[in-house]
């Protein structure tokens, strides 16, 4: 495989991606499909939280959502004629599990496998992952993801699914985001469940990791060919000085969002200097012996969401210029409550995260020599700005456009350093619902149209399938 600048006599020159690079993009289960009654499906802690007012601005719910469920054979059309190569989606497990336990749901798994069939008769190819955050409400009754069972059960659910479809889909990945389900579900309280409570987030941050590890030892037990990965979110973190409060303050962030699950799933521990942060919070006795080697279970690929850089600030009395806070209520980040999030002056997308693709690059060239034979992929990335319609049926998202460009040139510049990255899904396929702020930020390569659903690629996806078909950038 080469990788390099070419003069094509085709066209400008081109930054050349790896033949066999997985051009994708992304969604997740609640953010897309709707039909939450359909079918026996069961309830969901999502569906919970956006019932109670206040929760999700200005009470949107994903009830319909982009009514993916219904429609998923226009998408998936739409996928191949972008020349999308990958599809990274995820399993709704209250369709499969309706009770998070015991019965199965045969009509739940049935639109997977449509699912999945309809992307290899069109020569896209399903990533599955397993739990993109709408955990059954029945398991959150019983204790949530702080209660050690719901890992166990998790286990389960992973085997059922690869059991039912492993034979269609190659790659698989466990649990999206952890840091995120755990400590905006269980401490900020911003996202489903909706709890404060920070000691139990930091359990809940270890059963989502031994879930991972339950899983992928669940599935391996079944002895198919599959590429399994986890995935995590990380973030270039900065100081905004060399202050030693400053200092401290990087080290705390870059270690609860990143040191944390990379340790944890790649070297089979958790940082030293990040378990002391959180003993300050409470006990860590629920880590029991053994627990480490289950999480540490070998994988064949890393998935990376990557989205901006975190500037910090430790200095009592605040940060000079306090930057729009990764979250609007309470605080994800136990143990450093009192960092500051600084704003470092870079152009921002609209949900007000600074645009810097070499925190990209940084990210991928320390994960690759820190944690050296994993190879990686870019799972999610992508940027909300304030799309417009026009008259024409056209949306001219040059900043979109822009986001991807610098940040697909900072994997080919990771890739041409030896940074074994495998492939890039860009975030989203299509606008969606983005959690706690509805329908207002605007993710998508193709527009949805709110009233009518309808769907209509934006320039950054007309540039993308361009991308796709010329196998790389042009410069
Ligand atoms: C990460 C999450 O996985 C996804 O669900 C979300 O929409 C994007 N980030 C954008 O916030």
């Amino acid at each position: 495989m080469t990788t390099q600048e070419t003069q094509t006599s085709a066209g400008p020159a081109i930054l050349d991606f790896p033949t066999g690079f997985v051009w994708g993009a992304a969604t997740s289960a609640y953010q897309i499909e709707g039909a939450v009654s359909a079918d026996g499906r069961g309830t969901s802690i999502w569906d919970t939280f956006v019932s109670r007012p206040g929760r999700v601005l200005n009470g949107e719910h994903a009830d319909l959502a982009v009514d993916h469920y219904n429609r998923y054979r226009d998408d998936v059309k739409l996928m191949a004629e972008l020349g999308l190569k990958a599809y990274r989606f995820s399993v709704s497990w209250p369709r499969i599990q309706p009770d998070g336990r015991g019965r199965i749901n045969q009509s739940g798994l049935d639109f997977y496998r449509r699912l999945t069939d309809e992307l290899l008769d069109h020569g896209v190819d399903p990533w599955l992952t397993l739990y993109h955050w709408d955990l059954p409400q029945a398991l959150e009754d019983a204790g949530g993801w702080p209660s050690r069972d719901t890992a166990l059960r998790f286990a389960d659910y992973a085997a059922t699914m690869h059991d039912a479809l492993g034979d269609r889909v190659r790659h698989w990945s466990t649990v999206n985001e952890p840091w995120c389900a755990a400590f905006l579900g269980y401490a900020s309280g911003e996202h489903a469940p909706g709890r404060r409570e920070p000691a139990q987030a930091v359990r809940a941050a270890h059963h989502l990791n031994l879930a991972h590890g339950l899983a992928v030892r669940a599935m391996r037990a079944q002895g198919k060919d599959s590429q399994i990965g986890g995935c995590v979110n990380l973030y270039a973190v900065t100081p905004e000085t060399g202050s030693p409060a400053d200092l401290d303050a990087a080290r705390r962030i870059d270690g609860l969002q990143n040191r944390f699950f990379l340790d944890a799933l790649l070297k089979g521990r958790y940082p030293q200097d990040v378990l002391e942060d959180l003993r300050a919070v409470g006990g860590l006795d629920f880590i029991r012996d053994g627990d480490m080697e289950i999480i540490s279970a070998p994988l064949d690929l890393l998935l990376v969401n990557y989205y901006s850089r975190f500037t910090v600030s430790g200095t009592p009395g605040g940060a000079a210029s306090a930057a729009a806070a990764p979250t609007d209520s309470g605080s994800p980040w136990v143990g450093s409550e009192h960092v500051s999030f600084v704003n470092a002056g870079r152009p921002v997308t609209s949900m007000g995260w600074e645009i810097d693709d070499s925190g990209l690059l940084e990210i991928l060239t320390w994960v690759a020599r820190e944690y050296p034979a994993i190879p990686m992929v870019i799972s999610e990335n992508g940027a909300a700005f304030d799309d417009e319609l026009t008259a024409e049926d056209a949306v001219h998202d040059g900043d979109r456009l822009a986001y991807f460009d610098a940040h697909l040139g900072a994997c080919h510049a990771a890739i041409m350093a030896g940074v074994p990255l495998r492939g890039y899904f860009a975030w989203s396929l299509m606008d969606n619902f983005e959690w706690a702020w509805g329908y207002g930020k605007r993710f998508g390569l193709v527009y949805v149209d709110r009233e009518t659903l309808r769907r209509i690629p934006k320039d950054s996806a007309l540039w993308y399938a361009e991308t796709i078909k010329a196998g790389g950038l042009r410069v």
